[in-house]
């Protein structure tokens, strides 16, 4: 698709990784000119050379290099973070910057995860979300027009870590807990597609924006189910009590502790989905009712064809 120039400009941080590549691909193909700030020792030398000859510009630079950092921000509208977990501090530096160049129309912190203004989880996953909330609040409290966006459970990442459809031999499955709490499960392209459209629109502004289609909610026992019916297969399943989640999220050492903690607040304690969203809540199926989104079935179907890499994913 040709670049628009009355589309925002629209700079990604992370843009070579997991998440961040989605939502490049879907800024570049909504038509906005999109920029990707990449370290100069990055590795990711095969994913900057797609998006480069997708359109995107590339800016090689630092965190440390302030001054850079501002005049880049002076050339675009919407700032969107996909940072990875261990770098979700160093936004504070993105924040200073941004207060600096003063245009910014958005900015979308790294969080693509649970609500976390609203769930109590395990401690280390808890300590995992107080940083992005001390992100949110430092956005708040520097005034900067933001959304913040809860993507619920990436749908490929999850497929992959829960049913590890690449191993064709292995017949076990982990449950975890009673396997029957509902989880939301989105697909990455839709989540890309969503994360670009809700930047640019007056209705996310300041707001938390939820990922919750109808079509992606699904139990651990159902998505093994569907699975199952789909591929002929049949799995044992070995369920992993809630108990022993629980006593191993305070003996694994940190950070092994944080997967099984994540485990436990999406798949047992159902964070995800168990909330009801009220009438100031924003769901983004219903902000884009005309937008197809890819349903967990349809996922599955994905998987058949032409699987999805696995992630190096934390639960890896
Ligand atoms: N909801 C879910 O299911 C789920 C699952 C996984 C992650 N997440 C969340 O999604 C967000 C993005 O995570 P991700 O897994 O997509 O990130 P990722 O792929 O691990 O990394 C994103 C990018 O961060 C950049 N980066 C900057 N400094 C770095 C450093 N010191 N070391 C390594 N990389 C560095 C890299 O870009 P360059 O090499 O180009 O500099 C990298 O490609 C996080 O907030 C995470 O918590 C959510």
């Amino acid at each position: 698709m040709a670049v628009q120039n009355n589309e925002s400009k629209i700079l990604v941080f992370g843009g070579t990784g997991y998440i961040g590549s989605y939502i490049v691909k879907a800024s570049i193909n909504l038509g906005h000119p999109t920029y990707v700030f990449s370290r100069p020792n990055s590795h990711k030398t095969e994913m900057l050379n797609q998006l480069q000859s997708m359109g995107a510009i590339i800016v090689k630079g630092t965190m440390d290099e302030h001054d850079k950092l501002v005049s880049l921000l002076r050339e675009v509208d919407v700032v969107i973070s996909a940072l990875a977990y261990p770098q979700v501090l160093d936004q504070l530096k993105i924040i200073e910057a941004i207060k600096v160049a003063g245009n910014i129309k958005r900015f979308l912190p790294s969080d693509f995860g649970v609500e976390e203004d609203r769930v109590s989880v395990l401690p280390p996953f808890e300590a995992f979300l107080e940083k992005k909330r001390k992100i949110r609040r430092a956005v708040e409290a520097a005034n900067i027009p933001y959304t913040f966006v809860s993507a619920n459970c990436f749908g490929a990442y999850f497929v992959n870590f829960l049913l590890r459809p690449y191993e064709q031999t292995e017949e076990i499955i982990t449950v975890y807990g009673s396997g029957e709490t509902k989880a939301v499960l989105v697909y990455e392209e839709d989540i890309g597609v969503f994360t670009i459209k809700v930047a640019a629109d007056p209705r996310a502004c300041n707001r938390v924006v939820i990922y919750r289609p109808a079509a992606n909610l699904i139990s651990q026992l159902g998505l093994i189910s569907l699975w199952e019916k789909k591929t002929g297969r049949r799995f044992n399943k070995v369920h992993l009590p809630e108990e022993e989640m629980v006593t191993l999220s305070k003996t694994l050492p940190d950070p092994q502790n944080i997967p099984i903690s994540i485990l436990h607040s999406v798949f047992v304690k159902g964070v995800t989905a168990n909330f009801q969203l009220g009438e100031n809540d924003v769901e983004a199926s219903a902000l884009y009712p005309d937008l197809k989104v890819t349903s967990v079935d349809e996922l599955l179907n994905i998987f058949l064809c032409n699987p999805p890499k696995p992630a190096n994913a934390a639960f890896a």
